[in-house]
């Protein structure tokens, strides 16, 4: 018995000790690449959705210190203006910093995006880069403000109409560029036109890969339309990340540890997670790409089901009814 929990012990030991040297070998994500100069993005107005936590505020600090007027849309001010004051602080001695604005944007009320735009709209000369990066992920069942099913409302309807109301400030604004923030999850959702609000069965993990496919045929029908703009728009998956994305998730007391370690050793940094963000972002590299998908700063293949035109043209269709513009 003795013997046996010995052997346990020094197992549970030797692999924590394989994880740390893992850890500490080195990042696994090649650093940012196209150029990381101070000053990049001066002059340059970019929105980041969810700015106040993991990769978007990650984002934000990054293209902060390469001088960009930085809005974050976030849905609770506490929050957002605490990650704000953070990030002056963490900046305030990096030369040529941008300025951090902080504006009121809940994706899950149709009018809270709208009155976001209005005052966007009305307060910004100028947009350079949208980045739709809020999210929610594997929440319990429960509708939007506007009565659409959560992940699907927030992660792609709430994007959608903000997208659409600011695309003519970001036309004026052109070269400009619009980034999306989907996830491999992609593969395992599927575009169900009869039960786009789950009201019939409801799997946390299918609406979470549906609306991240929904974020990527958004973004394929949005650079067709957009084809002789300047405006691009690219998605990417940021990798598995450790963030508060999994707060719904419940994870048993004796085995947090073990995860904890486990997401320590193999899951990404805020900074590793969001270099692609960035990238797309800010890069000369990417000037004129539009309509593709990236992972770790490099453009990947996607699923035939995420390339299908007539299903991206019906969803986006049924979107803007479902918003509330259809022209
Ligand atoms: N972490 C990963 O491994 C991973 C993998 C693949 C894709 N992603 C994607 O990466 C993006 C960023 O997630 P993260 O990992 O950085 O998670 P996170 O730390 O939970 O950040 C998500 C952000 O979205 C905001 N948000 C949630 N609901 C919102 C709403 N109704 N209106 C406005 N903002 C809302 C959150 O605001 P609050 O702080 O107020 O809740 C938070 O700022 C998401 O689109 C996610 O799907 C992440
Ligand atoms: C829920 O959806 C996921 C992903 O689409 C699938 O793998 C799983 O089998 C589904 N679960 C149930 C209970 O249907
Ligand atoms: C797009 O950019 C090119 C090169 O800068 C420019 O010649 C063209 O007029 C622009 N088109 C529009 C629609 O702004």
């Amino acid at each position: 018995m003795a013997v046996a929990t010995a052997a346990a012990l020094l197992a549970a030991l030797g692999g924590a000790l394989w994880l740390a040297a893992r850890r500490l070998a080195g990042p696994r994500v090649p650093s940012l690449r196209g150029g990381g100069d101070p000053g990049l993005m001066n002059g340059k107005t970019v929105l980041i959705t969810g700015a106040n936590s993991g990769l978007g505020r990650a984002t934000a600090a990054e293209l902060l210190r390469l001088g960009a007027r930085v809005i974050m849309g976030c849905r609770d001010r506490e929050r957002a203006e605490e990650a704000a004051g953070q990030l002056r602080r963490e900046l305030s001695e990096a030369a040529g910093a941008g300025e951090l604005v902080v504006r009121e944007l809940d994706l899950a009320s149709l009018r809270s995006v709208r009155a976001f735009c209005r005052e966007v709209l009305q307060e910004e000369p100028r947009l350079d880069v949208l980045i739709n990066n809020a999210g929610i992920f594997q929440c319990p069942y429960t509708k939007t403000e506007d009565g659409f099913e959560m992940q699907f409302g927030v992660n792609h309807l709430g994007h959608f109409l903000l997208t659409n109301l600011l695309l003519g400030l970001l036309k004026n604004s052109a070269p400009s560029r619009i980034v999306v923030v989907s996830s491999k999850l992609y593969k395992y959702g599927d575009i169900n036109f009869e039960d786009l609000n789950s009201e019939q069965s409801y799997n946390k993990s299918f609406c979470y890969s549906r609306s991240k496919l929904a974020n990527i045929l958004f973004t394929r029908e949005l650079a067709r339309r957009l084809e002789g703009t300047n405006v691009t728009v690219n998605v990417l998956h940021p990798g598995i990340v450790r963030t508060n994305l999994g707060r719904h998730i419940h994870i048993p007391l004796l085995v947090k540890p073990l995860f904890n370690l486990v997401s320590w050793a193999f899951f990404k940094t805020p900074v590793e997670g969001a270099q692609t963000s960035i990238y797309l972002a800010s890069s000369p590299e990417v000037e004129g790409v539009s309509g593709r998908y990236f992972g770790d700063c490099k453009e990947e293949e996607l699923l035939p089901k995420a390339m299908d035109e007539s299903v991206a043209r019906k969803l986006w269709d049924i979107s803007e009814v479902m918003v509330g513009i259809l022209k």
